[in-house]
């Protein structure tokens, strides 16, 4: 099975094609980072802006690397949410007109569940597994029973963790994105200089909070000397922020496994997956925490863990096997919980 993955969803024009034997292609992503920073941030409008802009050309290049026609595709899977609904749309529309010149099928696909499987693109990972699904916008903690099959354990009550190292980042004084940016600068770093907030820690349930962190990064920074010594006193503070996540999170994967196992046993995996999975430091202390646990630990590599294409093609994929082909009337949605019975977590802002 051929298929051509289209995502659109954030501020990456992406298109890749990936077949059923996990063989990856090809995978254009063209970022528009240099086009949001000026703003710190995401600007919605400028993003679809620019989807319309370079998506056929980026699904051009990866039809070209994949040595593939359009004929040739069994299948085209477009981001249809949750998301900037101007760039969803876009995406989607390019899609549908593609599936419908080819005769290919079509599938809608949720960019949280294009995270969600990535990770058995890149490895033999069986349902159920625990996944950790860490994004720019949602910060959550699942059990993937199967294709379409999610129960969410815990999501943040504020701020997703992908935008917590956007905000740490931007008073740090790092460009956008951000995430990279914290990773490179706490590598020199002193973890235990800035005693920091561990939100929620030792709190039973699964939820996130990050705000009250972000806060006390900003005090700390805004506290900071201007001398020489500056760079290592950012260093030290980017080093801190991380070193405190990586505490929320292992707090947080401890109450999930325990609830996961109570569920569905013993064995299973532990899966981290979404742009903040791609964050080294947190990987090695997820993988730490996941050893005590006795659930291995799996990670897509770090260019399947920020959007991309080929996530997308390999949830088409999984959703044309178990016999989820879209019609071309599927509605863009800028809210699509992968979970739609799960609780609403305690607290204000609540993303879906
Ligand atoms: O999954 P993704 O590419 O887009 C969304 O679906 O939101 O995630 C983007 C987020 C951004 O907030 C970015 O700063 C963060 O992932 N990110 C990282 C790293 N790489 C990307 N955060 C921490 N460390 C990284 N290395
Ligand atoms: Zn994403």
């Amino acid at each position: 099975m051929l298929v051509l993955g289209i995502e659109t969803s954030c501020d990456e024009t992406a298109a890749a094609v990936v077949d059923s034997a996990r063989r990856v292609r090809a995978n254009a992503v063209l970022a528009q980072h240099a086009a949001h920073r000026p703003y710190g941030g995401v600007v919605p409008e400028i993003a679809a802006r620019n989807h319309v802009e370079h998506l056929d050309g980026t699904i051009a290049r990866a039809m070209a690397e994949a040595g593939a026609r359009f004929a040739d595709l069994d299948g085209v899977a477009a981001t249809a949410g949750p998301g900037l609904i101007g760039g969803v749309m876009v995406g989607l529309m390019t899609g549908k007109a593609v599936a419908a010149a080819s005769g290919a099928s079509f599938v809608a696909v949720n960019h949280l569940e294009a995270h969600a499987l990535s990770v058995r693109l890149a490895a033999e990972v069986a349902f159920p597994f625990l996944l950790l699904l860490l994004s720019g916008g949602h910060c959550q903690i699942l059990a993937v029973e199967g294709v379409g099959r999610y129960r969410r354990y815990g999501t943040t009550v504020d701020d997703a963790l992908g935008e917590a190292f956007d905000k740490a980042a931007r008073v740090l004084g790092l460009g956008y994105p951000g995430g990279p940016a914290v990773e490179r600068l706490a590598a020199d770093g002193d973890p235990e200089r800035f005693p920091l907030p561990r939100p929620l820690v030792g709190r039973p349930g699964c939820d996130f909070s990050f705000s009250g962190l972000k806060t006390a990064v900003r005090r700390t920074a805004e506290a900071l000397p201007a001398t020489d010594a500056e760079r290592r006193d950012r260093a030290d503070l980017a080093a801190s922020f991380q070193a405190a996540v990586g505490d929320v999170l292992e707090d947080r994967l401890r109450n999930a496994a325990a609830r996961f196992r109570r569920e569905h046993g013993a064995g299973g995996q532990i899966v981290a997956a979404g742009g903040v999975a791609a964050n080294m430091a947190l990987r090695a202390r997820l993988d730490a925490a996941a050893g005590e646990l006795g659930m291995p630990l799996a990670v897509p590599p770090p260019d399947l863990c920020t959007d991309n294409g080929a996530m997308v093609a390999w949830a088409g994929i999984e959703r044309l096997r178990a016999g989820f082909a879209d019609s071309l009337d599927a509605p863009a949605r800028a809210r699509w919980p992968l979970d739609p019975k799960a609780p609403p977590a305690a607290g204000a802002g609540v993303k879906a």
